[in-house]
């Protein structure tokens, strides 16, 4: 066992296991990946850091990299979304792991450090935390071959990054596979949102007025999803494209102002802030509810619902993020170190998992 970590309780461990083996055998493309990778030899003794919400698809993900040959450093990229049991499985399978549930931002910024700072070949960030701390200080980044961004908050400060030419690393911008957010931030967070909602208010959807902050994927999935339990569903938007599709699909559209007098419940999933303020909430009836289901806290403070107040993305959602995850890491050991760039995921990567997805779920197509 790895000494090498620091966790909430290591004798969580069992717990955390049973919830890992449980994954492990609903996520059938990772371990066709796996098994596609092993032969190529590319992770062997190579450094490979995570810092995603650490969770069971994350841990397996972590031992699948570990199996492959690869040293694995890991934190969690929200301290609210942190399962302490998983963190202590990891830990006892010999992964560096520097994660606790509800850590403060300073323990969380030593974490991030502690993850990096042995000199990574690849990094899997989620939301550009890790990034970020190495923008600030390069000298842990002189071997790095590659930066795969889980998220659209991460892609957007990576692009940023680049365009005023400051990016030091290259990086994929894995959150734009198709294989990730059309499936992913769509149907993922959909369905992951309202399980979290329903679970932690034990209350009934069908029949409430549900407003959506955002018509971007994620927002799409939240709406359809609503709708599909029977709830009437408003949409605010910035984007006049998005608001006319919000439209065509059936939805209301107004501005968040007259919104806030009509919902029962709101749900923000812009990943930017000042979407739901003070002058909002005192529009709304005593009772709404609040929910965040972007990226950051700040959208109206609090963790992520689908995460922090629920399990994530279904299972079989993250088989195809993570293996498109899997696919970027062996693309980056097994290539030269190119320049500092966001990157699209190879177009192979992509059509490799879900030709894969199509395969485990029985679908046959026309070509
Ligand atoms: P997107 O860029 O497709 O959609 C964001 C939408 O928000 C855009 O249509 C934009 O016009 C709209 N928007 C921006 N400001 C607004 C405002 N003030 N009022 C109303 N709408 C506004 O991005 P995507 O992929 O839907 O991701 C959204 C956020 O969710 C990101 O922060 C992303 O990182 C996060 N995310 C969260 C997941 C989860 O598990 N909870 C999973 C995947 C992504």
């Amino acid at each position: 066992m790895s000494k090498d970590y620091q966790v909430r309780d290591i004798n969580l461990a069992e717990e955390g296991q049973q919830k890992i083996e449980w994954v492990s055998g609903w996520m059938p493309v990772l371990n066709s990946l796996y098994k596609k990778f092993s032969s190529e030899n590319n992770f062997k003794n190579k450094k490979v850091a995570l810092c995603i919400h650490l969770e069971a698809k994350t841990a397996y993900l972590a031992l699948t990299i570990q199996k492959l040959g690869a040293e694995v450093w890991i934190t969690g990229s929200n301290p609210l979304s942190t399962k302490d049991e998983i963190a202590a499985a990891l830990a006892k399978q010999g992964v560096h792991v520097f994660a606790k549930h509800a850590a403060a931002p300073e323990e969380y910024h030593s974490f991030i450090k502690s993850i990096v700072e042995n000199n990574m070949d690849v990094i899997v960030d989620d939301g550009g935390d890790v990034c970020e701390f190495l923008q600030e200080n390069p000298r842990y980044g002189v071997n790095l071959k590659g930066i795969c961004e889980e998220t659209t908050t991460g892609v957007n400060r990576l692009k940023e990054l680049a365009s005023t030419g400051k990016l030091l690393y290259p990086a994929i911008a894995v959150n734009d596979a198709k294989s990730k957010h059309l499936f992913d931030n769509r149907y993922g967070t959909g369905q992951s949102t309202w399980t979290a909602i329903t679970h932690l208010t034990n209350l009934n959807v069908a029949g409430k007025t549900v407003v959506v902050a955002g018509y971007g994927w994620v927002g799409r999935g939240v709406a359809a999803r609503a709708h599909g339990m029977g709830a009437e569903v408003i949409v605010t938007e910035i984007d006049p494209w998005k608001a006319l599709e919000a439209r065509m699909d059936g939805f209301r559209v107004m501005p968040m102002m007259k919104a806030a007098g009509e919902g029962d419940f709101f749900i923000t999933t812009t990943g930017l802030s000042g979407v739901i303020t003070t002058a909002h909430i005192q529009k709304m009836r005593s009772g709404a509810m609040l929910s965040n289901a972007g990226h950051f806290d700040f959208e109206i403070g609090g963790g992520i619902i689908n995460i922090a107040g629920g399990l994530g993305h279904p299972v079989d959602i993250m088989d195809m993020s993570f293996s498109v995850q899997l696919g970027c890491i062996n693309y980056f050991l097994s290539s030269e170190k190119q320049a500092p760039a966001v990157y699209r995921v190879p177009p192979e990567i992509d059509e490799l998992v879900t030709r894969e997805k199509l395969k485990v779920e029985r679908i046959e197509i026309d070509s």
